[in-house]
């Protein structure tokens, strides 16, 4: 059948390819329409159509709302807004690596080392592992990617807490992959039914510790019972990009020195204060990170990124300094938080997540007043939003227009 039916009445709303190719196997079911049938809405379909399924089916992320974004729709002037949406470090770059970016500034006409050899050497040097085991990404979200090109298909598996950081399940799903989530009891990820929720076709394990957007955290005794526990097929990734917050870390470095099938994450995102430049890295053993270091693109990580975040390893100070501003603003966070009888969970990281009736009207209404929040629907929370800890005068100012705007 090529009929009317077809061209006339399902060109008019076959926009995707999701939406088209879920229509042309209900057409075969309803109609008989066979493989004809499917051929009149490729024919009807646009471009989309022929793309690539998994990712017309992908839910895109959303970011933190810019600045200037936020000023430009409410009719306010940047400088006044705060945004406390990202998890960025409020105390911004490291004087040092801001300095190195001033030199490094009249060199950009050049391409990067796409081996980033200095800056993988640095981090070699400080996790005690060798060059080798070093992969850097475009971010940490990028080694994500990596490892899910690396290892993920749609004969594969991946494994990860219910509320884990959502980048884990657009990956999976872009990549084709089954995404088996773990219930998380009191938004702590569960390792031992973690564990077991592995099958044959698992090949990725992701631990957030901390996790975003819960602050929550595993500790070293749950982690090396978790590892005894996984086969040899699974690697195990425990993504740490909060980990300079954490006063008393696990170490899984430990398990890559001794050539466990583990890959561990770090960011210069976060305590580094480096979002904007987009570097974090992955500490893998040598068959893991030789497997990503092939799926990468040749200059993946710019040179300015390279330049900064070397800089930035020396600068312990500002790390101290970064650390110390986040213990003050989570503690004023959590004690206002308690007083007020508003449900929050214990964080770990540089964020607080608080139960606040609507999520998303609490974050639209703080918009209007100039204060940006995350609301947390996309991670199945309607009634919580995440607050970054900022500078202790944004954090003063966020709590008043909280108080403005919940009402529980
Ligand atoms: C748990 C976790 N992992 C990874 C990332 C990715 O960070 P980046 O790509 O900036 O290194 C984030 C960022 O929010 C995060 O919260």
């Amino acid at each position: 059948m090529r009929g009317k039916l077809g061209a006339v009445n399902l060109t008019r709303w076959i926009g995707v390819c999701a939406a088209g190719k879920r229509v042309a196997r209900a057409m075969r079911s309803l109609f008989g329409v066979e493989i004809q049938g499917a051929t009149v809405i490729l024919e009807s379909m646009s471009i989309t159509g022929y793309a690539n399924q998994f990712l017309c089916d992908l839910v895109a992320y959303v970011p933190g709302k810019p600045i200037e974004d936020t000023a430009r729709e409410h009719g306010l002037r940047p400088e006044d807004i705060v945004k406390l949406a990202s998890n960025e470090n409020p105390l911004g770059p490291s004087p040092m690596a801001q300095e190195a970016m001033r030199e490094a500034a009249g060199l950009m006409h050049l391409y990067p080392d796409g081996g980033g050899v200095k800056l993988r050497e640095a981090l070699a040097a400080k996790h005690r592992v060798e060059f080798d085991n070093i992969v850097l990404g475009n971010g940490s979200n990028e080694i994500i990617e990596l490892l899910c090109h690396s290892f993920l298909n749609q004969e594969t598996s991946l494994v990860a807490a219910e509320h884990a950081f959502v980048v884990y399940k657009l990956m999976a799903t872009l990549f084709g992959a089954q995404y088996l989530e773990v219930p998380d009891p009191g938004f702590i990820h569960d390792l031992p039914a973690m564990a077991a929720a592995v099958r044959e076709d698992t090949r990725l394990v992701f631990v957030a510790n901390p996790n975003n957007p819960t602050g929550t955290l595993v500790g070293q005794e749950e982690i090396d019972r978790f590892l005894e526990a996984l086969p040899e097929h699974v690697i195990a990734v425990f993504d740490e990009a909060y980990f300079e917050f954490l006063q008393n870390p696990a170490d899984t470095v430990k398990y890559v020195r001794e050539g466990r099938n583990v890959c561990v994450m770090r960011t210069f995102s976060k305590a580094q204060g480096l979002s904007g430049l987009r570097v974090g890295y992955g500490i893998a053993n040598k068959e893991v990170a030789d497997l990503l270091n092939k799926a990468r693109q040749p200059f993946n990580v710019n040179a300015m990124a390279q330049t900064a975040a070397l800089a930035s390893i020396a600068d312990e100070d500002h790390i101290r300094r970064t650390v110390q501003n986040n213990q003050e603003g989570r503690a004023m966070f959590e004690s206002a938080f308690a007083e007020r009888g508003w449900e929050y969970i214990p964080s770990h990281a540089n964020f607080v997540m608080v139960k606040v009736g609507d999520g998303d009207a609490v974050f639209r209404e703080m918009l209007t007043r100039g204060v940006i929040v995350r609301a947390l629907r996309s991670y199945k929370l309607p009634e919580w939003i995440r607050v970054s800890v900022g500078t202790a005068r944004e954090n003063v100012r966020c709590l008043q227009v909280m108080d403005e705007v919940i009402q529980l």
